[in-house]
């Protein structure tokens, strides 16, 4: 080990796909955390618009997302003068290196992938082999950058244990191809349950609208929805079996405040849970504003847009084409 203050900073690459809605389930479990490390690490992020053709898109809509989708890291505080941002199919290396993974990856394997299984059943008049290899894609995007971290939702721990076991497959073949990358899991907050079911995980896709609450909602609609979140008919603000309402409400007060449950206890004694669900809405509709606003104004400014995602293809493939290069050299294409 050294202290010396060239030592190279750990390379993190994480991924978010165009969802059209943010909720504050993607905020506090991905790109707050990304904005959040950005200093410690560095870091490559990327708008993942290929895994999203995986089900069916409607076009005009999956270029707005993506636009959308870009626009809200930067807005959530994603620093493209920090950190390198893009979008995944601006950068033919991720497919190109997908096909070298795919024919070091098992038929048994991707068939066992949970993610998988479960799409499967949820689209069975559409699995493709795009959902099929949809890891190996994510694989590419990690080992691509070299990353030695990955930021992700434990839903996608086993796509990360799938890359690293292809490089440990391709180390052992070709010799020091890709370095082994790790999951990063963000410390707290990082599963927010519906407000409609606090056992259900909060979802863009429910049909109740009340169930979750978007990064871009107004002020007073965060208010509303965080009044009307389902609750226990009991009273104290505490975590217990048959309040997870209340408990999902700390969990999102908490990430929002950085106060811990000891002191939002403290902090309610004897008030009821309508105080502390304003309180929560509040709170929340504060944190989100300066976000909402700077989606408005970053979003009117295509120009501005497109300079960054171009500059950051640009770092993104000069940074992607070594790794590229060296695998393609090695499995023996042609140069
Ligand atoms: N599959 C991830 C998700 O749906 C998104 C993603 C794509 C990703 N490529 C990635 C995450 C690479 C981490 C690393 O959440």
């Amino acid at each position: 080990m050294t202290d010396s203050p060239a030592e190279k900073k750990k390379i993190v690459l994480s991924g978010i796909q165009p969802s059209g809605v943010f909720t504050i389930g993607n905020y506090l479990g991905a790109i707050k955390n990304w904005a959040e490390i950005q200093e410690q690490y560095d870091c490559v992020f990327m708008v993942a618009n290929l895994h999203a053709t995986t089900v069916r898109q409607d076009p005009a809509a999956l270029r707005k997302n993506t636009i959308d989708g870009f626009a809200m890291l930067l807005a959530a505080g994603v620093d493209p003068k920090r950190s390198i941002v893009f979008i995944q199919s601006h950068n033919p290396h991720h497919t190109q290196l997908m096909w070298a993974l795919n024919c070091f990856t098992q038929f048994g394997e991707l068939s066992r992938m949970t993610q998988f299984k479960d799409k499967s059943a949820r689209y069975a008049d559409n699995i493709n082999a795009g959902l099929f290899t949809y890891p190996t894609l994510m694989a590419a995007d990690i080992l691509l950058y070299q990353a030695d971290l990955v930021p992700v939702g434990a839903d996608q721990k086993q796509h990360v244990e799938l890359a690293r076991d292809i490089v440990n497959r391709m180390n052992g073949v070709y010799g020091n191809l890709f370095t082994l990358p790790d999951c990063l899991f963000p410390k707290a907050g990082a599963k927010i349950m519906s407000l409609a079911d606090p056992t259900k995980k909060m979802s863009k896709s429910d049909a109740n609208p009340k169930s979750f609450v978007a990064v871009l909602d107004p002020k007073d609609t965060v208010i509303k929805k965080f009044r009307s979140a389902v609750t226990d008919s009991g009273s104290g603000i505490y975590r217990a079996p048959g309040k997870e309402g209340i408990g999902n409400l700390m969990t999102i007060y908490s990430a929002f405040t950085g106060k811990t449950d000891e002191e939002i206890t403290a902090e309610f004694d004897g008030k009821g849970y309508g105080d502390f669900k304003t309180a929560v809405g509040e709170t929340v509709a504060d944190a989100l504003a300066p976000i909402r606003e700077r989606f408005a104004e970053i979003s009117a400014d295509k120009a501005y847009l497109r300079a960054c995602w171009e500059s950051g293809c640009e770092a993104a493939q000069r940074l992607s084409g070594r790794t590229l290069n060296k695998v393609y050299k090695k499995v023996g294409f042609l140069p």
